[in-house]
């Protein structure tokens, strides 16, 4: 079953569960072209970090609450049986993550919001998921803050996040050149946040970061990883 907060925007219908969050100034061509091209890329990308989203997204069990899950690209990593709830602001993307979830008979509820406020209760969540939202987000100190409250004591935090490259490297030095226009058309995204050094402060009781690189320029620098509540 599939469930959203703002049915009316596409054909699926919703049969309860609705949450009542704020709708984020939505709409606009380069929205739409995100969320398009967030379906497009996903298989590539994915082909370069299955064994990771395996590993890391496919042993969550329970209730599992996914931030910024852009037009889809991990719903087909989701053991069966799960509790999927996704937070996702850009309403474009809405429409490609209900026919993923659909037709992967997940126990989906979609959701309108962002990570900085979700809108779940505390310890709701056996696992929350997160892949390349940390280095959009407006504030990713309060979404971690966030993460662990809506986590229950135990509950993990899984990411794949790509990360700034090694302070004082060239690579850093070019993430910074072009972190303005890079922000402008990838929606909010700045390549050099050292969100490694966010996690591991962000109070959890375990971290395990595994840094790895990926065949991109600029944004080659990854992170993989969980953390425990
Ligand atoms: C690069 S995309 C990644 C999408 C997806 N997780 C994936 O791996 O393909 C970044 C996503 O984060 C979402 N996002 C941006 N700001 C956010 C926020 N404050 N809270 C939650 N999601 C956010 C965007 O709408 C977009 O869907």
């Amino acid at each position: 079953m599939v469930r959203h907060d703002h049915p009316e925007k596409d054909a699926t219908p919703c049969r309860g569960g609705c949450a009542d969050t704020p709708q984020p100034a939505g709409g606009g061509w380069l929205r739409r072209l995100h969320a398009w091209f967030l379906h497009v890329y996903a298989d590539g990308y994915n082909a370069k970090v299955d064994a990771r989203k395996r590993h890391l997204i496919g042993d969550l069990r329970g209730a599992v609450l996914e931030i910024g899950p852009g037009s889809g690209a991990n719903i087909g990593y989701f053991a069966p049986g799960i509790r999927w709830t996704g937070v996702e602001p850009n309403p474009m993307a809405h429409p490609y993550l209900l026919r993923k979830a659909d037709a992967a008979g997940l126990d989906a509820t979609l959701l309108t919001g962002t990570a900085e406020r979700l809108p779940v209760p505390d310890a709701s969540q056996d696992a929350v998921v997160s892949t390349l939202v940390l280095c959009s987000v407006a504030d990713p100190d309060r979404v971690l803050a966030e993460v662990r409250r809506v986590l229950r004591p135990g509950g993990r935090f899984v990411f794949i996040e790509h990360v700034g490259a090694e302070p004082g490297s060239g690579e850093r030095r070019w993430q910074r050149r072009v972190k303005p226009v890079w922000r402008r058309l990838g929606d909010g995204c700045e390549p050099d946040r050292d969100t490694a050094g966010r996690i591991r402060a962000a109070g959890f009781a375990r971290v395990d970061i595994e840094p790895f690189r990926m065949p991109y320029p600029i944004v080659a620098p990854h992170i993989a990883g969980r953390a425990e509540r």
